[in-house]
């Protein structure tokens, strides 16, 4: 049985002469949430891009599902699904419209009832029937989250889910992402908000200037950070001190 759902190593790419990945390294257990963290311009979604298939890698190989991501882009295609870095719901359809296209596309039997369900599950039961255009940011986000869950894909990526959103809707996605991963599928995220990692992954790899520089369970990454002692209190450190340590450290170096 494969339990790695995503499998890179060696992952180059770069933009011309600029290299965003240098030797990429990591794995992501089947039904698990993993995080990638890295400031702007790490190279987040370059991984991303490369993961689901609308990039190719330089070099390095990258199998997602089983499935080589250069060599059987098609299989890779079927198995996972991408929530972009920017929504991708179309404004002048309504949200009910806009899941029902997206359940068509993928060839499913019944696309009213997914959407329906869907709909309700997200809490927009009282917008579907609205123009996108009119919905707040944390609504445009919550139908992106829901049209990546049409027809239940094994894998699924989102670029920076909460980037944007207040906090209750942040938390209410977190809600979502903790439910998908309780259910069998595998979640691939990245984040600036370290405290989103520290609350959803079970591990997270940190990517800097073109690499992985630490990666881990968040209790395996606080093990290379000593907690401060502050007189006789122990205090944990956070992953956001964690995160600059590290990256001050490998500057350093
Ligand atoms: N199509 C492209 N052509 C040229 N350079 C690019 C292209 N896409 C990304 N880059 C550059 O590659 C680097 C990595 O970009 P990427 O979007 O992967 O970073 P990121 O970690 O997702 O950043 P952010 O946190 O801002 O979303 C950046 O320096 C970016 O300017
Ligand atoms: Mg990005």
């Amino acid at each position: 049985m494969q339990t790695k759902s995503i499998q890179v190593k060696g992952l180059q790419k770069s933009y011309k002469q600029l290299q965003v990945l240098k030797g990429v390294d990591f794995e992501v257990e089947k039904g698990s949430i993993f995080a990638l963290l890295g400031s702007n311009g790490a190279g987040k979604t370059t991984v991303v891009k490369i993961l689901s298939t609308l990039l190719k890698p330089d070099s390095g190989t990258v199998s997602v599902n089983g499935f080589d991501v250069a060599a059987k882009p098609d299989n890779v295609r079927q198995a996972v699904s991408l929530t972009g870095q920017f929504a991708a719901v179309d404004e002048v359809l309504t949200g009910r419209e806009n899941l029902i296209m997206i359940a068509k596309l993928r060839h499913l039997k019944y696309p009213r009832q997914v959407a329906d369900d869907l709909l309700k599950r997200f809490g927009l039961t009282d917008a579907a029937n609205r123009k996108t255009s009119t919905y707040s940011g944390g609504m445009r986000r919550r139908l992106d989250i829901a049209m990546s869950l049409v027809g239940k894909p094994q894998l699924i990526f989102l670029d920076e889910p909460t980037t944007g959103l207040d906090p209750e809707a942040r938390i209410e996605t977190w809600k979502i992402v903790k439910e998908l991963s309780d259910g069998g599928t595998t979640v691939f995220l990245t984040t600036q908000y370290l405290e989103e990692a520290e609350q959803l992954a079970d591990r997270i790899a940190i990517l800097h200037e073109g690499r992985i520089i630490a990666g881990g369970t968040l209790e395996e990454l606080k093990k290379l950070f000593p907690p401060a002692k502050v007189e006789y209190v122990e205090k944990q450190p956070t992953l956001e001190e964690i995160f600059l340590a590290i990256i001050g450290k490998k500057e350093a170096i």
